[in-house]
């Protein structure tokens, strides 16, 4: 019998609380004993960790963003994500390429064609087998991140962006909605957790 793990991504605009619920299952996860495998993109590997520092900071063009997100993930797949799910370990990932057709898609406006070629050839076919949407509005979401820390480039930008970056996630919802559990991201973070734990259960995962 082949072991496969379980590939589960977390997604959602800045501020909208997913690592805060990561947090939360990644413990639960292995108090009941799984192996859980906890990285994030941009990043996850050394390589893709010095990627990230560039991509997050340094003005960019909308393809260079690309290019370097998918160069990172690329690293990551094959040294961390790939070995982890071959062993069948629970992989948890904080953003994966859902983030790029939201952010350098749907908020940059980037061709979506170019992103799909990237896909293939990085990916070949590797797709989570679940992807936690986070959802809300861009709004409450500033508010949570409030001036307390330095934003990023992407934190920085304004409303209208993350309009354009949230249904750039309901864009790739609708395109392939049984990987998808769309979670209401408002309320407080017990109201949230218990939605978490609803989508789990359905899918057999809690
Ligand atoms: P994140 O790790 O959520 O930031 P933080 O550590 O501040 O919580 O994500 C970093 C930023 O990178 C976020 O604004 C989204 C952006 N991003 C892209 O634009 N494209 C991508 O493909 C990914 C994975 C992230």
């Amino acid at each position: 019998m082949t072991v496969s793990g379980r590939f589960i991504t977390f997604e959602g605009i800045d501020g909208a609380g997913k690592t805060t619920h990561l947090d939360a299952l990644e413990q639960a996860w292995r108090q009941a004993g799984r192996e859980v495998v906890r990285t994030r993109e941009p990043g996850g590997t050394p390589l893709a960790e010095r990627l990230r520092g560039l991509f997050l900071h340094e003005a960019m063009d909308p393809l260079t963003e690309a290019l370097l997100v998918f160069a990172g993930r690329r690293d990551h797949l094959r040294t961390v994500i790939e070995p982890a799910l071959a062993r069948g370990a629970w992989v948890l990932c904080d953003r994966f390429t859902d983030a790029t057709f939201a952010y350098q898609g749907g908020g940059r406006g980037f061709d979506l064609t170019v992103l799909r070629t990237l896909e293939s050839w990085v990916q070949a076919g590797r797709q989570p087998d679940l992807t936690l949407l986070f959802d809300l509005p861009p709004e409450v979401a500033a508010e949570r991140l409030g001036a307390a820390r330095q934003p990023d480039r992407f934190e920085a930008l304004d409303t209208a962006f993350f309009e354009r970056v949230r249904a750039g996630y309901r864009a790739r919802l609708q395109q392939d909605p049984a990987r998808f559990e769309l979670i209401d991201a408002t309320g407080t973070p017990q109201q949230v957790a218990e939605r978490v734990h609803q989508a789990l259960t359905r899918r057999g995962l809690a």
